[in-house]
């Protein structure tokens, strides 16, 4: 049996975890995936708490697995719509959390469009924070599902070869993903427009490349990021076509990768800009729907260690 070692009361990012903590993690996730294939797979574990999803961006996957992991662990999760709270009203993020702290909530799930804001609030609340996304910053839970999806494929992911590709400039997913890539030993490839790289990608053993043809030849893993147009300001790419044809992916190009490489991509797609359509859908390479259910799984793990870890430090 392996001991869980996770001693955090949030989690608002992959920088700073252990390996030992990620696989900890992952390795509880795994028994809830079994679990949440069985026909038994309310669990109780969290009866009696309380989860407030509250989104500031719009969800569909991130927030209703939250809420779907919530409920399997037997928790009581209220969703708090942005556009029908008081915070159009313009009440600020404090007051939000002041309002929060009233209600003796047990863990707050938070997206926000603002970099930084989900660990501002965890600072000024009583209870468990998990980052469900801040700006261009962190996914952490994202990074864990993807991880658990490659390590059950593959077995491991130390000394796998990771493709990271398109708009990383604007994607939480692929920071939390290099992140966790990194403290795991996994190598990473970046392959993107220059204008759709951070400037700084200072992470030791990072390889960038700027086109697909040289950058995905024998990769293990493809990564797939949403071109995030609300977050551009400018222009950023020439045309969806000619996009498509450098950076998007299609049959052509995964013959580059290795013959077993696999197709990730966070959701939502736009198929034919980043990735093809039909091959967004072929289960021989794309494993985009097992990510989906991995997520309902690693939310799981990660509301019921921190449950018992706020539990344990409060007392
Ligand atoms: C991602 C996000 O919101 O950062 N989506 C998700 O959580 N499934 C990626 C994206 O929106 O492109």
């Amino acid at each position: 049996m392996n001991k869980l070692r996770f001693y955090h009361n949030h989690i608002l990012g992959i920088e700073g975890l252990e390996p030992q903590e990620i696989t900890s993690l992952l390795n509880l996730s795994d028994n809830f995936v079994e679990n949440n294939r069985s026909e038994h797979r309310k669990l109780n574990n969290l009866r009696g708490k309380t989860i407030v999803n509250l989104f500031f961006e719009t969800s569909t996957r991130t927030r209703t697995s939250f809420e779907l992991a919530g409920k399997n662990l037997g928790a009581d999760v209220v969703n708090m719509q942005v556009s029908t709270s008081s915070i159009s009203k313009g009440e600020t993020l404090i007051d939000t959390a002041i309002t929060l702290n009233a209600m003796n909530i047990d863990i707050l799930i938070v997206r926000h469009p603002e970099s930084g804001a989900v660990k501002l609030l965890s600072e000024k609340v009583n209870c468990s924070v998990i980052n469900a996304g801040d700006g261009t910053h962190e996914h952490p839970t994202q990074a864990l599902l993807d991880a658990l999806t490659i390590r059950r494929r593959k077995g491991h992911l130390n000394g796998l070869t990771v493709a990271i590709c398109g708009d990383i400039l604007h994607s939480r997913v692929a920071h939390s993903n290099i992140n966790l890539l990194n403290i795991m030993d996994a190598n990473v490839r970046l392959i993107a427009p220059l204008t759709l790289l951070p400037t700084q990608t200072h992470m030791h053993g990072i390889e960038i490349f700027h086109d697909m043809f040289t950058g995905l030849v024998g990769v293990d893993i493809i990564m797939i990021l949403r071109v995030q147009n609300e977050r551009m300001y400018g222009n950023f790419i020439p045309s969806i076509r000619e996009y498509f044809h450098f950076f998007g992916l299609d049959y052509e190009k995964l013959k580059l990768a290795k013959s077993d490489a696999l197709i990730m991509h966070p959701g939502p797609i736009n198929r034919g800009f980043e990735l093809d359509s039909d091959l967004a859908d072929d289960v021989e390479h794309s494993v985009i729907r097992e990510q989906v259910e991995m997520g309902v799984a690693v939310r799981m793990a990660c509301l019921s260690v921190l449950i018992k870890n706020f539990d344990h430090n409060k007392s």
